[in-house]
C-alpha cells in the first residue's frame, strides 16, 4: 500500500443510480475482465450506492489477503446468507473465526485427509454402477451428488446419500436460491420478506436444520469419539470449559457441507467439459491412468504418481475457478496501489480475471495442462494464481479437494469418457460459484 492520494482510480463512469449494477449482474466475469483490460491494475465502479475496487495485480491482492488482512472483513454478500451459513468458518470474522478455525484444522491435516481416500473412491464407484453406456446425464448433478456424499461421510460419518435424498434436495433449493439472489437486485432485500421464493427457502432450511440437528443429537447421545470433524467440534472446549453450542456446531456443518461439495463438483464438471474439447489432453490423461493404475482403483499412494492428472486439475482451476472472486470490505479507510479506499468499500479480487491475464499466462484461454510441467507454479507471482484464496483465510479444504479431484478423475476416467450432449449450451455463470448456467448434459461412453 503506497502513498495515498484522494483521487479515485480509473473505471467505467455511470450517471445511473444503479451504477454498473446491471452490467455486473448480467455478465459478472465479462464485466470484470473488461474493467481490467480497459483500466489497469486498480479499477473502481459502483453498483447502486456501493463502491467497489477491483484489484488486478498480484502484489495488490497480497496486500489485502496477507499484509493488511486485519483491515478487511468478509463482505455483506456473505452476511446476507446468514440464515444458511450462520456464524460458520466461511462467514465469521475476528476472534470467533480464529477459534473455529483452530478447532476445525485437525480434521484437515494431511494424514487425516489421506485416511478419507478409500471412502471417496467407494462413493464414486457406487454412483458409477448406476451409469449406462450411451445415456445422457447432467454431469454437474452427478458430481454434486458424489461430492456431497463424500463430505457427509468423511466429516460427519453420516450416510447422507442413503438416508436423506430429501436433505440433498433441500440443499439444492437453498443453493439455487442464493445463486439467484446474489446475482440480482434481490441481494438488497432480506430473506425475511415472505415472497414465494423466501418461503421455499425457509422450508428448505427447516429440513436441513432438522437433519443436521438430528445428526448432532445422535452423536451427543452416544458420546463416542469417532475421530471425525463432528466429534472434534462436539468435544472442543473453550478456556472456561464451555462447549460449542448446538447452533454453532450446526453452522460449521452447514458451511462445510456447502463449501466442501459445490466447489469440488464444479472442478470435475469443468474438467469433463474441457477433456471433451481437447482429445489430445484426454488421451494423455488416459495414458497416465493406464500406466499408473493398470486398471485398479486409485488409492492415496497413487496420488503422488498421477502427475499429469494433477496438472489437468491445476489447469481446470485456472480456466474455470469455482471460486471466481474473493471480496472483502474495508474496516477503515486505507490506501491500495496509491489510491484511497474509503471505509466500507468492497475490494474485489477475481481468480476468473487474474488466471487469464496474458502477463502471467501464455495463450491464456487455451487448456494446456503441460504449462504446469516445469515449475510454473513456483515461478508465478504468488497471487497471479490463487484458486484456493490465500493468507489466513486460505481454503481449509484445499488438500482435501486436490486429493478428491485426483481420485475421482482416476476412478471415473478409467471407466468412462464423455461427449457434450447435442442440445447442451455451455455458458459459465458467476453466481455463488462459477457454474454452467444451463447444466452440463453429456453422453456417457464406456471405455
Ligand atoms: C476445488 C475445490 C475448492 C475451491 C476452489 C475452494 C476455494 C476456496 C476459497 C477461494 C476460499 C477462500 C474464500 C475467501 O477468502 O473469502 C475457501 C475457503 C474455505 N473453504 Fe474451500 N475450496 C474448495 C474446496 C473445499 C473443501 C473440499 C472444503 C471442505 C471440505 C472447503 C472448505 C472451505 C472453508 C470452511 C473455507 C473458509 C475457511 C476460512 O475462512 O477459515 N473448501 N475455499
Amino acid at each position: 500500500m503506497g502513498a495515498a492520494t484522494s483521487i479515485l482510480p480509473p473505471g467505467p463512469k455511470s450517471r445511473s443510480p444503479l451504477g454498473h449494477g446491471a452490467e455486473f449482474i448480467r455478465d459478472t466475469v465479462g464485466f470484470l475482465r473488461t474493467c481490467a483490460r480497459d483500466y489497469g491494475d486498480v479499477v473502481t465502479f459502483r453498483t447502486g450506492p456501493q463502491r467497489s475496487f477491483l484489484l488486478n495485480h498480484p502484489d495488490l491482492i497480497e496486500d489485502v489477503l496477507v499484509t493488511h488482512n486485519h483491515n478487511f472483513i468478509k463482505p455483506f454478500a456473505l452476511r446476507r446468507m446468514n440464515l444458511f451459513l450462520g456464524n460458520g468458518l466461511l462467514s465469521s470474522d475476528g476472534e470467533a473465526w480464529r477459534r473455529q478455525r483452530r478447532l476445525a484444522q485437525p480434521a484437515f491435516h494431511r494424514e487425516r485427509v489421506a485416511a478419507y481416500a478409500d471412502v471417496m473412491v467407494a462413493i464414486a464407484q457406487r454412483r458409477l454402477a448406476t451409469w449406462r453406456d450411451g445415456e445422457d446425464r447432467d454431469l454437474h448433478e452427478e458430481m454434486m451428488q458424489i461430492t456431497y456424499e463424500i463430505v457427509g461421510k468423511t466429516l460427519f460419518d453420516a450416510d447422507v446419500g442413503d438416508q436423506a435424498a430429501d436433505v440433498r434436495d433441500a440443499l439444492a433449493v437453498t443453493l439455487e436460491h442464493y445463486q439467484r439472489v446474489l446475482s440480482s437486485f434481490w441481494i438488497l432485500l432480506p430473506d425475511s420478506i415472505p415472497t414465494p421464493a423466501n418461503l421455499r427457502l425457509r422450508k428448505a432450511l427447516e429440513r436441513l436444520d432438522s437433519a443436521l440437528y438430528r445428526v448432532i443429537d445422535e452423536r451427543r447421545a452416544t458420546d463416542t469419539d469417532r475421530g471425525d470433524l463432528l466429534s472434534m467440534l462436539l468435544q472442543s472446549q473453550d478456556e472456561d470449559g464451555s462447549r460449542m453450542s448446538p447452533r454453532q456446531v450446526r453452522d460449521e456443518l452447514m458451511t462445510l457441507m456447502f463449501a466442501g461439495h459445490d466447489t469440488t463438483a464444479l472442478t470435475l464438471t469443468w474438467c469433463w467439459y474441457l477433456l471433451a474439447q481437447y482429445p489430445g489432453v484426454q488421451a494423455e490423461l488416459h495414458a497416465e491412468l493406464g500406466s499408473v493404475l493398470c486398471g485398479r482403483s486409485p488409492g492415496v499412494d497413487d496420488v503422488q504418481q498421477l502427475r499429469y492428472t494433477a496438472m489437468v486439475v491445476s489447469e481446470v482451476l485456472r480456466l474455470y475457478p469455482p471460486a471466481w472472486g474473493i471480496a472483502r470490505q474495508a474496516v477503515e479507510t486505507c490506501e491500495i496501489g496509491g489510491y484511497r479506499v474509503p471505509k466500507g468499500s468492497i475490494v474485489l479480487m477475481s481468480q476468473a480475471v487474474m488466471h487469464r491475464d496474458p502477463r502471467y499466462f501464455d495463450d491464456p484461454d487455451s487448456f494446456k495442462p503441460e504449462r504446469w510441467a516445469d515449475g510454473l507454479a513456483k515461478q508465478l507471482p504468488k497471487y497471479a494464481y490463487f484458486p484456493f484464496g490465500g493468507g489466513q483465510r486460505l481454503c481449509i479444504g484445499y488438500a482435501f479437494a486436490l486429493m478428491e479431484a485426483a481420485l475421482l478423475i482416476g476412478t471415473i476416467a478409467q471407466r468412462f469418457r464423455f461427449t457434450l450432449a447435442a442440445d447442451q449450451r455451455v455458458e459459465p455463470h458467476a453466481a455463488l460459484t462459477l457454474r454452467p448456467r444451463y447444466g452440463m448434459k453429456m453422453m456417457l461412453h464406456k471405455r
